[in-house]
């Protein structure tokens, strides 16, 4: 069932989403008689920091409405799966869990499946759920995550809809499933309910979407054009998340450096820092991403300045051949980046920078490759996440010819890896020995006596210590280190 979309101003739609919220109460008081026991709801997120924090979101809402949360799949009643787009094989790992989510049903049939998030946008990915997977209760988009609650009453409405089986709705036009997915939105509801995975730090969405268009990605399609939160939305949500013991906060965007540019009253993500750094309590600040091209001599100054910005930048080149940055749409050449590079270690001495690459572009040859390496070893990346290129459907760099076969990509995307990774190790070693404050995390997966503390520019290290740490700042010798981590003691 296609719902349409109301036009109500954003603060009504918060309230009607509350009243949805009731109204999911009983559905979930029901089964949950029905079945003798609390309802469990498992949010699973794949993609990048703005799916997660858009998972928060979903989690915030089932909470609400009664449900208690799992990290397990089996343990549930309602699996949501928050899905990435940006590559295919993020695509194939969701269909492949598909199939044990049906062998789930078939063996607990209340069990409900939702399916959310950037790669719900495609039409191709609609037809094929609806054809292959109708097990899946309810579809939603990126646009519209905001009216979950709404949807979650029309998944059960639609379900309880009495004496229909299988064979009537099949015949009253189609299958149960609620789907609901937008094209575009311009708007932001503010206020919704958020249930944070972690107590001591947290994502912040200072904007959505995306207007850049490099040639090979999808985001801009499946996550709409660039639309930025009023600056005293973000300062009272960060006010908000200090006052509830969040100590590191992480700012939120495709392009972080273009924030605020469609703003009543433009204001510019320099400025946006300046007065986060002002919040008591906040004791770190990061953000992600940056677009080298927008990346602002202010910017630098307030890094610069500030003494709660973290010494870690994360800069994609994504290659480092003019050729191929043009081709991509990037808009900016390797010597540029490379002086934006130089500039910004100029103005913190000990800042880490990291990076993506992708590498098999269309039309991509040994040589740019090479120029990639250069970048690498030149600008002395701390680390980079190095990516093969995959062909997204829509975007202009699929139609382009000279596609690389992915046995060509190979030899040079592991050239390219041995210096990353050389690289990142000579980096991590100029740490040997120093004393620095780490955020403790958690507890070690491997070795329960140790916690993993985060440092300013990103590294880990373990040390010993145990669940009463985490959350603190403390100073810690970064004794050994393993190649991309330390292990180290408390002083
Ligand atoms: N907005 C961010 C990146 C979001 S996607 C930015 O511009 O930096 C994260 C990374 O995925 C990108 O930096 C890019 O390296 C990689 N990526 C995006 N599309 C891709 C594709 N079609 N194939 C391979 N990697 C891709
Ligand atoms: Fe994709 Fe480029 Fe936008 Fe990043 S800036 S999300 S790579 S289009
Ligand atoms: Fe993936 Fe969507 Fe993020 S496509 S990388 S989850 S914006």
């Amino acid at each position: 069932m296609d719902m349409r979309k109301t036009d109500l101003p954003c603060d009504d739609e918060a309230k009607l989403q509350y009243d949805y919220i009731e109204k999911a109460k009983k559905y979930v008081k029901t089964e949950s008689e029905r079945l003798g026991r609390p309802l469990f709801a498992s949010v699973i997120t794949f993609g990048c920091q703005m799916n997660a924090r858009d998972s928060e979101k979903l989690a915030g809402i089932l909470e609400q409405t009664g449900y208690r949360l799992t990290d397990s799949e089996e343990d549930a009643d309602f699996v949501i799966y928050n899905t990435c787009t940006v590559r295919d094989n993020a695509n194939q790992r969701v269909f492949g869990r598909l199939g044990y989510l049906n062998s789930m049903k078939k063996k607990k049939p209340h069990l409900k499946i939702a399916l959310c998030g950037c790669m719900m946008q495609e039409d191709a990915v609609i037809e094929k759920i609806k054809k292959s997977y109708r097990f899946v209760d309810l579809i939603f988009g990126t646009h519209n995550l905001y009216k979950f609650a709404q949807l979650f009453v029309t998944m059960f409405e639609n379900a309880s809809v009495e004496g229909l089986s299988k064979e009537d709705r099949k015949k009253a036009g189609g299958s149960p499933m609620v789907i609901d997915i937008w094209q575009e939105t311009d708007r932001i509801v503010e206020d919704l309910p958020v249930s944070r995975k972690y107590s001591y730090k947290s994502g912040i969405n200072i904007m959505f979407g995306c207007n850049n268009f490099c040639s090979y990605c999808i985001v801009p399609y499946v996550r709409g054009r660039e639309r930025s939160r009023e600056p005293r939305e973000i300062l009272r949500e960060i006010e908000r998340l200090a006052a509830d013991g969040v100590v590191e906060i992480m700012l939120l965007g495709q392009n972080v450096n273009s924030y605020g540019k469609n703003l009543s009253v433009p204001f510019t993500f320099a400025q946006l820092l300046r007065e986060v750094e002002r919040i008591d309590g906040i004791r770190r600040i990061r953000f992600m991403t940056s677009h080298p091209k927008d990346l602002s001599d202010e910017l630098i100054q307030v890094m610069k300045e500030s003494s709660k910005i973290c010494h870690h930048l994360h800069l994609p080149l994504q290659s480092g051949s003019d050729r191929i940055l043009h081709k991509m749409n990037r808009r900016y050449t390797k010597e540029q980046y490379l002086t934006l590079v130089r500039k910004i270690r100029e103005a913190v001495p000990d800042i880490a920078i990291t990076t993506d690459i992708i590498v098999g572009f269309p039309g991509e040859t040994m040589e740019d490759v090479d120029e990639t390496i250069d970048v690498v070893k030149q600008a002395a990346f701390d680390n980079a996440f190095t990516f093969i290129y995959s062909k997204r459907t829509g975007t202009p760099a699929a139609a382009m010819e000279n596609q690389v076969p992915e046995e060509v990509v190979r030899p040079a995307f592991d050239k390219l890896l041995k210096v990353v990774q050389d690289t990142a190790k000579e980096r991590a070693l100029l740490l040997q020995g120093k004393v620095m404050e780490a955020l403790v995390e958690e507890i070690n997966e491997q070795d329960a006596s140790l916690v993993t503390g985060r440092l300013s520019n990103n590294m880990l290290v373990h040390f010993p210590g145990d669940a009463s740490d985490i959350g603190k700042l403390m100073m810690v010798s970064l004794d050994e280190c393993h190649g991309f981590y330390y292990t180290g003691q408390r002083k």
